[in-house]
């Protein structure tokens, strides 16, 4: 009998450490398939504004009377919290993009980590 618990503790820790272990490795491929460190504003941010966002915000169509364009227009959005909310679908923010899906978690995760880091213009 003591020896069945000792083996059953066995494996309940063997399988406890391998659940980490892949928990690790796909937080390390994740990090490395989208890196969250120094997310550079024009070559990261911008093209994704570029992409789903500047057909309804640039400074002619301004939907919403929301423009994205220049650095100074998003850092508008970044400080009224309205970029991360309607990104993410936060409740009291209306959704964006308003057409089509939602943005990718690796978009999000960049355009909130470079707020986290202070919004730099860089
Ligand atoms: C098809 C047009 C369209 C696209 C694409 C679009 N928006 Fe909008 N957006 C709107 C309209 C219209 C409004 C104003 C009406 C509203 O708030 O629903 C708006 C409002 C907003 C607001 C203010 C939200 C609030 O809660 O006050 C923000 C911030 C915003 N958009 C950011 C974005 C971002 C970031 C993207 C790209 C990921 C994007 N939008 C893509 C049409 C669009």
């Amino acid at each position: 009998m003591k020896l069945r618990i000792g083996s059953l503790l066995f494996i309940a820790i063997c399988f406890l450490v391998i659940g980490c272990e892949s928990e690790n490795i796909e937080e390390y491929f994740a990090d490395a398939e989208c890196p969250t460190d120094n997310v550079s504003f024009q070559a990261d941010v911008r093209p994704i504004l570029d992409s789903h966002c500047m057909a309804c915000h640039n400074s002619l169509a301004q939907l919403g009377g929301v423009v994205l364009e220049s650095y100074e227009d998003v850092l508008v959005y970044v400080e009224n919290e309205r970029l991360l909310g309607s990104i993410k679908h936060l409740p009291g923010f209306s959704p964006m993009p308003q057409i089509g899906t939602m943005l990718d978690d690796c978009s999000i995760g960049k355009i909130e980590a470079w707020i986290q880091s202070g919004a730099p213009d860089n």
